[in-house]
Formats: C-alpha cells, structure tokens, sequence
C-alpha cells in the first residue's frame, strides 16, 4: 500500500514514516521542508534500510500536488502537514489560517481528481479547549478553541466531515493527539524545534544538554495533585503506530471516525522532571515562575474508542519517554544541524 504523508518529514511524519516501512507499506513523503530537514530521509533510511519516496513541494500548489499523483500510485494519506505553534498562531492567524486550510483543500482536490478517498488528519486536544466537566476528555465532548492554532484544526476537521458525507466512498479518520514526546530508540529521528522551545520537554532536554540553563515551571498554584499542570504525555512511536491502525480502520470504513491518541494518564509537569531525573541519571534545575498566560490546569485522554476500536494501546511509559527524548538530544545537540 502507498501511503502519502504530508509533513511527512516532520517530527511525528519521520516517526510515522519508519513504523510504515517496517510494516511493509510504502510511503511518499510531500514536504516543503519549512519546519523540517532534509536530512530527515538519510536517518530514516539508516533505521530502516529505505529512502522514503520524497517531493518538496507545497502541499497547498495544485500543480505540484498533482503531478505527484500522476507519477504515485497513491492509496491512502496521512496529512500533518501544517504550522504547530499555538503562540505564534496568535501573532500571525491568517498565516495559520492559510496553510493549514489550504493544503487541505488542495489535497482534496487532487484526492478527489486522482480517485483516492482515504485519508487520517493530525488532529489535536486542543480542539476539546477548556475541559467543563472533568479533565478526561472522551470524543463525544463538546470542541471549541482558545487559539487560532486549534481554530484550524476544528475547520480541517469539519471540512473533512463534510467531504465524507457528501462523498460516499470517502473514509476519514481524525487522530486527536495528546501530547507527543520521546523519540525513536535509535536516537537518529526526534523533535527539532526551532529556536527556544515552547514546549516542556524539549525544554527540558534543552537544560540537560546546558543549553539553557534552568527549567521554568509555569505556577505551582493549579487544582492539581502537586500544584503544576497535568498533561498526557504520549511516546510519539506509540503515536506513530497510531496511524497505522488508523489507515487500516479507513481501509474498512466508509464515513468519519475520530479518535484520541492518549495514554489516559495525567502527568504533572513535576512529575516529567523527576521521571527525566530517574531515567537518565541527572538533575534538572528549575525555579517555578508565573503561570503561561492560555494554560489549562489539568487534561488528559480517555482512549478507550482507540483501544477498542482500533485495537490500538500505548505501550511506553513517562520513563521510556523521558529517555528516548534525552537519547534524541544528547546525540544531536543541535537538532539535525549537528
Ligand atoms: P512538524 O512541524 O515537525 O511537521 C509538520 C511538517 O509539515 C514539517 O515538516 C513542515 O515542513 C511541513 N509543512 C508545513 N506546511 C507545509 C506545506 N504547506 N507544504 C508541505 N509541507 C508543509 O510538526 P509535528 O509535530 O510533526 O506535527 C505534525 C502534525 O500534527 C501537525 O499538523 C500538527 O499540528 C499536529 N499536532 C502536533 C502536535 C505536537 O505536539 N507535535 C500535537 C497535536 C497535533
Ligand atoms: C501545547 C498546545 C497544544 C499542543 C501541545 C504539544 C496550547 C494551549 N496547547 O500544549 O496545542 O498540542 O503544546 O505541542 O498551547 N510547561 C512549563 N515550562 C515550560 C513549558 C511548559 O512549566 O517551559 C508546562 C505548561 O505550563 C504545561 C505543561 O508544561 O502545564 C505542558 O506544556 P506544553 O509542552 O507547552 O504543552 P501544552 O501546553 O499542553
């Protein structure tokens, strides 16, 4: 089976890429390297044996596009294509608002032109925005957003639907990510981001490599067990392998389904530093300062339609993760720039 990945050159793209070629599946790779390295594909052909298929291309240019689906023989996509930074989406909506709806809508122009109708979107929790009722979040929750980031995904996903319904034929999966951290075992592939990260963990990394020199906790006055923000943390090879059973329940299915990619377990930001202590052997200075402005106090998943259905379970711990994520970094001190 060809599989398209778009923004398959990304931090969970690279990831997904490995686990479908150790599967036996095919993957094509579009991506405009805007928030990626090339180098992405000679670490996934060291880990697996195989270069994956790659186009530079803007997934938003029609004529691109569909020239590689002419020269393709594509049966399913994966699309995580897209800007990330919620901070940034707030600076620059339109921006956000561009990209991540207009690759979507070129990609089913040329789905539709080219007879393809399956398809899994990255999705996010932040599409759940501030949980009402309690802090584990099932699919059947009601979505609004804080941010423009989310915004987008709360469209591309409603698009997504509407495409499914009037296309009968067409199968859409919505993968509702938690928080994705860890890296491959191999320590050649992992999260790269750009400048001073945002988020915890490759902060954390940042301060053990002597980067930066100390974490700072965001309030310790939360209605949490120890006071700092609780989160799902989700090893990003569980993640991966998320979507290859998201691609076979698209195989099977007509419709839209979407699911939670979670662990159903909380973790305070304290929790991650003394998990990344214990598992690597070193402490992690840091002083607790001002809540982040937009911060929820406590979320994580219920995933058990996953489970269930998908017959999918996250196998690795908060340990494993806090692991891997520091393998990633200490062989790569500068990301793939090294
Ligand atoms: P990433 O930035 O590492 O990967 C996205 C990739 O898309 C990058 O390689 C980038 O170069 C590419 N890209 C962006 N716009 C493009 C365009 N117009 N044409 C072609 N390529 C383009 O991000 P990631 O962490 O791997 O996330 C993948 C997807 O999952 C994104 O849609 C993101 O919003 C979503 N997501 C990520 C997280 C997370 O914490 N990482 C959480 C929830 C959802
Ligand atoms: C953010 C995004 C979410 C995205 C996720 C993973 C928002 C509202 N949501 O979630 O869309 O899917 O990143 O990319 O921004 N923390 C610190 N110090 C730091 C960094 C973080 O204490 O230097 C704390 C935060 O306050 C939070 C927890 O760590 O309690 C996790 O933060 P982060 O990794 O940024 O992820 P989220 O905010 O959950």
């Amino acid at each position: 089976m060809k599989v398209l990945l778009t923004g398959g050159a990304g931090y969970i793209g690279s990831h997904t890429c490995v686990e479908l070629i150790n599967s036996g599946y095919e993957p094509v790779i579009a991506d405009n390297l805007s928030n990626s390295s090339i180098k992405v594909l000679d670490r996934i052909e060291k880990i697996t044996g195989k270069k994956p298929i790659f186009y530079e291309i803007d997934v938003a240019d029609f004529d691109s596009l569909d020239k590689l689906f002419f020269e393709q023989d594509i049966d399913a996509v994966i699309h995580f294509a897209g800007y990330k930074a919620v901070g940034e989406s707030y600076m620059f909506p339109v921006k956000y608002y561009r990209n991540n709806i207009n690759t979507t809508l070129t990609l089913l122009d040329v789905m539709k032109k080219h007879g393809v109708n399956k398809i899994v979107f990255s999705s996010s929790a932040t599409v759940y925005g501030i949980p009402k009722t309690t802090p584990c979040l099932d699919e059947t929750m009601p979505t609004c957003c804080a941010n423009p980031y989310g915004w987008t995904k709360l469209f591309v996903e409603q698009i997504l639907r509407d495409t499914a319904t009037a296309e009968k034929e067409f199968s859409v999966v919505l993968l509702r990510y938690f928080n994705p951290i860890g890296a491959h075992e191999s320590g050649l592939i992992g999260d790269n981001p750009n400048g001073i990260p945002n988020n915890l963990m490759p902060y954390i990394t940042q301060v053990a490599v002597k980067k930066l020199p100390y974490l700072r906790v965001f309030g310790n006055d939360y209605n949490t067990k120890d006071g700092t923000g609780v989160r799902d943390y989700i090893h990003v090879v569980d993640l991966a392998r998320g979507h290859l059973k998201a691609l076979e329940y698209a195989d099977k299915h007509n419709g839209t389904e979407v699911f939670n990619l979670g662990t159903g377990n909380g973790c305070s930001v304290l929790d991650v530093v003394n998990a990344f202590s214990k598992a690597n052997d070193m402490e992690i200075p840091y002083q607790i300062c001002d809540r982040r402005p937009g911060d929820i106090d406590e979320y994580f998943a219920n995933p058990k339609k996953a489970n269930e259905i998908l017959n999918w379970k996250a196998e690795f711990d908060l340990f494993d993760m806090c692991r891997d994520s520091w393998n990633w970094q200490k062989n790569n001190k500068n990301g793939y720039d090294d």
